[in-house]
């Protein structure tokens, strides 16, 4: 690919991660972007693999049985001369660190936010990381066809919970079975709500003529729902924010938009405004040669997560790698950073639209799956070319809850540890090892890690694992330095996690603060 090819295929991509609590309507928005990729055809086909009817192994029963999603995946689409990626997050807390990773691999975020419910806890957790990472999030104020709270609180809750500033970029006229329509500030004009419209819904506009009135219409110009809504949007002109693109990208401030997933309302002139002020690929930066542009012509990527096949008599797993420049092409050869070792990359889905052209490569700011039998590990670089690239390292997420694990059949070891190895190494549970016994405990941020862990240990390793909870611990790293054996006790378990640093699980704050009292110079920290 010539490097004019090459960028301009880098930035026509759009890479974004949908965040949301579980039923804010995630699936059913997905699914309506989709459709407009013209990628499903029918309404329900996410949904239908959602409720599992699309998920054929055994693993998947732990899914079906619990209602919630264990796989993420990759959905790719195209539309006005974008390619769009969508990194579909397990949508359930207990697999948030999961989740967490996914936004690693993104260059902006589209949070649902259900309009009855307001900012719910997972979707605290979430927005945290877009934060921390700066990137630039999008805001869709779901299920106005039913009745939510009021739109000025829920701008004033996102302003206060999550510390941003917000942007309504349309405002409701009506709500549930009232809704009139939305007065849509960016595109200057009102769009009338048809229920029953489908995909339609969108279609309806009426002009606003230079005041920010209606120009025709006097029935609803007279009604007082639209009065609400324009005495609202003269407020926020007035007394809000200004619109502000370099705080968007920066991630300081959040369009919103309010719609009906369900109704596919309000949901196009959502991606195509949303497509304009996305950013394209970002620049990565590295561990040893500054930041690699998306147009470098060399090859690079990083693995931000790994998946069991679905197939259970198969060990072989997907590294999803995140193109950060360049062009993959199928059968190129890569340098996996961590171990130097040449890769061939023969073996690789990529998840494009169906039918169209160039589908036989992939750029920076695409994902593709490696078929992998146990070389990669979740953080691992890979490139082409003559200069070593390290990217930096994904963040850890702390754990906190803890279980100690053992074999249960003390001549079956080797299959216990190969399975406790590969299982950590897709980063669904993070391994700890006693300084004082030598016993394995497993940290996750929610109990179902454990339960598909134990499940795949049988399934995958033939191995039957015993796990005895240890509860909710705080897990602190501690400057090797300044370690002394001795400081650890039962309350405060020394252990070191797979790199092989240090850290103490205290069992509640006030064994942390105990601890904080007696050795006043110590340094503790919490990695995210
Ligand atoms: P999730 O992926 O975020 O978990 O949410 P999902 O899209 O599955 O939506 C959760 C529920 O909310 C679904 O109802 C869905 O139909 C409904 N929903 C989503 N968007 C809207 C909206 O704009 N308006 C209204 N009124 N409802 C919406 P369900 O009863 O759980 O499933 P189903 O029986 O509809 O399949």
């Amino acid at each position: 690919m010539s490097e004019v090819k090459l960028a301009d295929a880098v930035n026509s991509r759009r890479t974004f991660a949908i965040i949301s609590h579980p039923d804010a309507g995630k699936t059913t928005i997905t699914e309506q972007l989709l459709l407009y990729g013209g990628v499903v055809r029918e309404a329900g086909t996410v949904k239908a693999r959602k409720s599992g009817n699309f998920a054929k192994s055994d693993w998947m029963e732990i899914e079906q049985k619990r209602g919630i999603s264990v796989t993420s995946s990759v959905m790719q689409f195209d539309y006005e001369g974008k390619r769009i990626n969508i990194l579909d997050t397990p949508g359930h807390e207990d697999f948030s660190e999961d989740t967490y990773r996914t936004l690693m691999a993104v260059d902006s975020a589209v949070m649902v936010i259900d309009a009855a419910k307001g900012i719910e806890p997972q979707t605290k957790k979430l927005f945290q990381i877009c934060k921390m990472r700066g990137i630039p999030i999008f805001t869709f104020m779901n299920k106005m066809d039913r009745d939510s709270r009021e739109p000025m609180d829920l701008i004033g809750e996102l302003e206060e919970v999550l510390g941003i500033e917000a942007y309504p970029m349309n405002w409701p006229i009506g709500m549930g079975k009232e809704l009139k329509g939305l007065y849509d500030r960016y595109n200057h004009q009102v769009t009338l709500f048809k229920s029953g419209e489908g995909a339609n819904a969108d279609s309806d506009h009426l002009a606003l003529d230079e005041n920010g009135d209606l120009s025709d219409d006097e029935e609803l110009k007279q009604d007082s729902w639209y009065q609400d809504a324009r005495d609202n949007m003269e407020l926020i002109e007035d007394a809000g924010n200004s619109f502000d693109e370099d705080k968007i990208i920066s991630g300081d401030q959040t369009p919103v938009f309010f719609g009906s997933a369900l109704a596919n309302f309000g949901v196009k002139t959502f991606l195509e405004i949303y497509l304009k002020y996305a950013p394209r690929p970002a620049a990565h930066s590295t561990q040893n040669d500054g930041e690699i542009e998306p147009t470098d012509e060399n090859f690079s990527g990083f693995v931000f997560k790994i998946q069991a096949n679905m197939n259970p008599n198969h060990r072989d797993r997907i590294a999803f790698v995140r193109i950060c420049s360049g062009k993959f092409t199928h059968g190129m050869d890569v340098t996996l950073e961590r171990t130097s070792k040449k890769m061939r990359l023969s073996n690789v889905t990529q998840f494009m639209a169906d039918t169209r052209e160039n589908v036989d490569s992939a750029v920076a700011g695409d994902i593709i799956g490696l078929y992998d039998t146990g070389n990669y590990q979740i953080g691992d670089s890979i490139y082409t070319g003559k200069n070593d690239v390290k990217f930096d390292k994904l963040p850890q997420f702390t754990p906190e809850i803890f279980v100690r694990v053992s074999a249960k059949n003390v001549m079956k070891q080797k299959s216990f540890h190969k399975g406790i190895q590969q299982l950590v190494q897709e980063g669904a549970v993070q391994l700890y090892t006693s300084y004082s016994t030598g016993d394995y405990i497993l940290g996750a941020v929610g109990q179902l890690q454990f339960e598909v862990f134990q499940f795949r240990m049988k399934n995958e390793y033939n191995s039957d694992v015993i796990m005895e909870p240890m509860g909710t611990k705080k897990a602190r790293w501690i400057n090797p330095d300044q370690l002394d054996e001795k400081m650890g006790s039962s309350r405060n378990i020394l252990v070191k996690d797979r790199n092989g640093d240090p850290l103490f699980l205290f069992e509640n704050r006030f064994a942390e603060n105990w601890f904080k009292d007696k050795y006043p110079n110590v340094e503790l920290s919490e990695k995210l």
